[in-house]
């Protein structure tokens, strides 16, 4: 069997990372989280004051420091899980809050970003046996990946799903603020200019609205295997 790149697409909270991570678990595969990306340089301006609460985003700002962000994964034993540094420093947790989210999507339209995190994971992809998950992994980071899901589920479950992940990590979120985030994104990730989120024409979709974990990884892993012969 050949080694391939998965690539995982879809609207927020739709259960990619979830099936993503377990796909590379099970295949044995690196796992990236390619919107961790786009969180961290999200925290980062946040950190440096280039956005600030309620005003415009100073785009100009965001790129003349983009020389000075240095994105990396690393792998914890502790945890078994891959957690995403900023200049050295785990973020995995923080970059992760409400207040990354909503300011998530502004930065990621920004075409320099876009350039320079898409360049990141394409040379990340380089060896293949890689599983992706984004907006447009299967448009524009890996446009000839052998594997390519579309992940969908209808808005309440992925409303009431995300809105769950975060109580269990202890942020105090209302539901109100969840459902306005998640419609929020959606919209921007869908219309921006720069990469809209849209479904690969070759992508297959995979609705998880009513399917378990456990019965979703087995049917990706259905089409994995089938990708793997071609
Ligand atoms: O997958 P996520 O919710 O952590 O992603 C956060 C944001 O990052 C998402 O709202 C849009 C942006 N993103 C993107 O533009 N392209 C990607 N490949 C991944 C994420």
């Amino acid at each position: 069997m050949k080694d391939i790149i998965i690539a995982l697409d879809g609207h927020s909270a739709c259960g990619k990372s979830t099936l993503a991570k377990a796909l590379a678990r099970e295949l044995k595969y690196v796992y990236i989280d390619s919107g961790a990306m786009y969180r961290a340089v999200t925290f980062y301006a946040m950190e440096e004051g280039l956005i600030t609460e309620g005003e415009a985003i100073d785009r100009n700002l965001i790129i003349e420091h983009l020389s000075n962000i240095n994105i990396s994964f690393n792998y914890n034993s502790r945890t078994g899980k891959s957690e995403t540094y900023l200049n050295g420093n785990n973020v995995e947790e923080i970059i992760r809050t409400i207040e990354v989210s909503r300011n998530v999507s502004e930065v990621s339209k920004i075409k320099e970003v876009r350039e320079k995190l898409v360049e990141f994971q394409q040379r990340l992809g380089k060896n293949k046996a890689i599983v992706m998950d984004g907006r447009d992994i299967g448009t524009a980071v890996f446009p000839n990946a052998k594997l390519k899901l579309w992940i969908t589920a209808n808005n309440e479950i992925r409303v009431a799903r995300r809105y769950k992940e975060l109580l269990e990590k202890g942020y105090k979120v209302s539901l109100k603020d969840v459902e306005e985030n998640v419609a929020q994104r959606d919209f921007e990730d869908s219309n921006r200019k720069e990469s809209p989120l849209v479904k690969a024409e070759d992508a297959i979709v995979l609705d998880n609205s009513y399917l378990s974990k456990d019965k979703t990884l087995r049917k990706a892993l259905e089409f994995a295997y089938e990708a793997m012969k071609k």
